[in-house]
């Protein structure tokens, strides 16, 4: 459980500052562009034609636009006012783009939306107040719709970044070991809390949500440099069936969780 209290304003401040790098990091490497890969299959199986979908934490609308191009009505939303815009600019054709926290959709109906999605860590930014985001991603959710949600992994990031971490001071790395809190003095000012698999799924019971699936965002490509067989190749297909196994079977080994729950 986090010891840190939400700011969103600090959040908020940092993903202004970040701008174009949350687009760009999902075309960093042949790595970044297979795990995009792995959240558009999740987003796609879960999004129907006509479902009106909420993406909370939406960013620049990277998956907005999966939403969309699923023949999906989607309404976005963001704290900060710079990836709302970009969002804005990248699929302007929603339903809306609203400036607010998932701490709080008062801006919106209880039971409005068929699907709701908080994907790449807005729970993260919550911290103490990451149960009244989940209570109210619940709310807005139909009942038997699906709320679909990434936080950032302690052990899969800790794997990712190791070189990074292990060059850190020892009293710094065991107290992120022990409370999966990053304060905001460690990297750069990205301030979340990195979620353990159980405590994640004792969150969203407790939320209330109903036949929870968890899912790593991909692991078993081990570097972002390595040559891939060529995109709908068979051989491409072979090794993302086994990465679908991989992130069902230890869902904890990517950098971020992917949890799915009925509301
Ligand atoms: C890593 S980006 C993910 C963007 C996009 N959903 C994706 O997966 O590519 C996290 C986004 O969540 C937003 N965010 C963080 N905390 C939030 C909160 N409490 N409410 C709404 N948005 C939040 C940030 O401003 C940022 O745009």
């Amino acid at each position: 459980m986090t010891r840190l209290p939400y700011d969103p304003e600090h959040t908020a401040a940092f993903y202004d500052r970040f701008g174009e790098r949350e687009r760009a990091r999902w075309e960093k490497d042949a790595r970044a562009r297979f795990e995009y890969r792995v959240y558009r299959h999740h987003v796609e199986q879960r999004v129907k034609a006509g479902d009106h979908v909420l993406d909370a934490g939406c960013g620049p609308g990277t998956f907005a636009r999966v939403v969309r191009d699923r023949g999906a009505r989607v309404t976005c939303l963001d704290l900060s006012p710079e990836q709302l815009r970009a969002c804005r600019a990248a699929v302007p054709d929603a339903e809306a783009w609203t400036l607010g926290s998932i701490t709080d959709l008062g801006a919106f109906e209880a039971d409005g939306f068929d699907v709701a999605l908080a994907l790449g860590g807005p729970l993260s930014y919550c911290l103490d107040r990451a149960a009244d985001a989940v209570a109210e991603l619940k709310r807005v959710t139909r009942p038997g719709g699906w709320v679909g949600l990434s936080v950032m992994s302690l052990w899969g990031t800790v794997h990712r970044h190791l070189e990074g971490i292990l060059a850190l001071p020892m009293e710094v790395n065991l107290d992120v070991f022990r409370t999966g809190d990053l304060p905001r003095t460690v990297n750069d000012g990205h301030e979340c809390h990195l979620y353990r698999v159980d405590e994640l799924r004792g969150l969203l019971q407790d939320g209330g949500l109903r036949h929870l699936e968890f899912h790593a965002s991909g692991w078993l490509l081990p570097r972002g440099d390595m040559g891939l067989p060529a995109d709908g190749t068979p051989e491409w297909q072979m090794l993302f069936d086994q990465e679908l196994r991989a992130s069902a079977a230890s869902p904890g080994a990517g950098t971020h969780i992917i949890a799915w729950g009925v509301a």
